[in-house]
């Protein structure tokens, strides 16, 4: 076997990604075209411009949503300071597919998993917890259909099925798949993912169920698609579509970090700080001069504001379309391209940031988005009490 020049797992993301090249370590497919294609119309730019480029039995969840069955999605965060843009899509893409087909959307804080993996005190980490919630419960999700559950704070739910499925996990099958684990708490933690990934399952019963995740995350999936398979729960195995990273500002396809000091793109930035940082900081595919740019063009392909547009911020095909190829001709320059770039970022962080403004405070919000007492039930069966 070639040794690859780059990493990829969970809790490590370095050198060049080669994205085709992760699914095969991963053994994960492709997303096809005709995959794509049976998606709701109308479609979504994560899906049909291919950030979501890979995945596990999409076929078996596009047949289930397709023919009108109750589908479930679940999409977590792993709470350890401010979202950034590359952090929410997924949930963007997990309430497109809510409104579209009346998915559920189950949401998972693995505020465990960050006190584990990062050194922070566990006061940090719950109060990133809150801030991430009150972030995604402004993504505009039905509560009716929509549960958010934090490890430590629904242990009581959580816990009793870790248990059940750690016992499946031996210590040198998450090695090999994670690297060594730093404590025994990061050993510990597939068994609560897998939990995670299986808790619309394990409430009402066995229907298919999404992941949408970057494809860091894959390794979580596939033990928990293994320990799915082993034991006799009347489950299926989750399905998973996988992305590629978002695009950081510097634009060197690594995965868009909040924890170093490279520039990012916060959920709480106002429109001025971002026009700054997209203008001071994307990664450029123009010329040097503006005569060399007028003459020989940009490089849409590298070029960050482009790239920005192109996954998700500008939903019009004909207007991306024009853009690269007005660009590639010379005839928009970078800042322009920057500006336009920016104002979209700006638009749509200002509803979101509109929709949080208008939450009621965490405690009430909570409660619509807490699972149910029939639910925990449903999940904790016959327990001791
Ligand atoms: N482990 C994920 C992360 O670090 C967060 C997460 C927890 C998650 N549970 C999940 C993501 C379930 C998707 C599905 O980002």
């Amino acid at each position: 076997m070639t040794q690859d020049d780059f990493t990829v797992t969970p809790y490590a993301v370095r050198g060049d990604v080669d994205y085709d090249r992760v699914l095969e370590q991963f053994g994960a497919d492709e997303l096809s075209e005709q995959q794509r294609d049976q998606f709701p119309d109308p479609g979504h730019p994560l899906v049909d411009r291919g950030i979501f480029y890979g995945g596990r039995d999409v076929e078996e969840f596009l047949d289930a949503m397709n023919s009108d069955e109750q589908v479930s999605i679940v999409t977590g965060r792993g709470p350890s300071g401010p979202m950034h843009v590359g952090h929410v899509f997924p949930f963007y893409l997990a309430k497109y597919l809510q409104e579209q087909t009346g998915a559920y959307v189950y949401i998972p804080m693995s505020d465990d998993e960050k006190y584990f993996a990062k050194d922070q005190d566990f006061e940090d980490i719950q109060h990133w917890t809150r801030q991430n919630i009150r972030e995604i419960m402004a993504v505009g999700f039905d509560p009716e259909r929509t549960r958010i559950v934090v490890d430590t704070a629904d242990s009581d739910v959580i816990y009793p099925w870790a248990a059940k499925f750690a016992k499946r996990y031996t210590q040198s099958t998450v090695d090999a798949t994670y690297g060594d684990p730093e404590n025994i708490g990061l050993s510990f933690y597939p068994a609560v993912q897998a939990t995670h990934l299986l808790l619309p399952q394990l409430i009402h019963g066995r229907h298919r169920t999404m992941v949408p995740i970057a494809v860091d995350q894959d390794p979580h999936i596939r033990l928990c698609r293994d320990v799915a398979a082993k034991e006799d729960y009347d489950v299926y195995k989750p399905s998973a579509m996988l992305s590629r990273f978002f695009p950081q500002l510097k634009g060197d396809g690594g995965k868009m970090s909040s924890s170093d000091d490279a520039p990012t793109l916060f959920l709480s930035d106002d429109r001025e700080t971002v026009r700054d940082k997209i203008q001071k900081y994307a990664f450029s595919g123009g010329q040097t001069s503006l005569d060399e740019h007028r003459e020989l063009g940009g490089d849409p392909d590298v070029d960050v504001a482009y790239q920005l547009l192109y996954y998700f911020f500008e939903e019009d095909d004909e207007k991306v379309a024009e853009l690269a190829d007005d660009y590639r001709s010379g005839d928009l320059l970078t800042g322009d391209l920057k500006n336009y770039a920016a104002d979209k970022v700006a638009d749509f962080l200002e509803a979101h940031q509109e929709r949080k403004a208008n939450l009621d405070s965490f405690e009430t919000e909570m409660e619509r988005y807490s699972l149910t007492d029939e639910e925990r039930e449903k999940l904790t069966g016959d327990l001791l009490y």
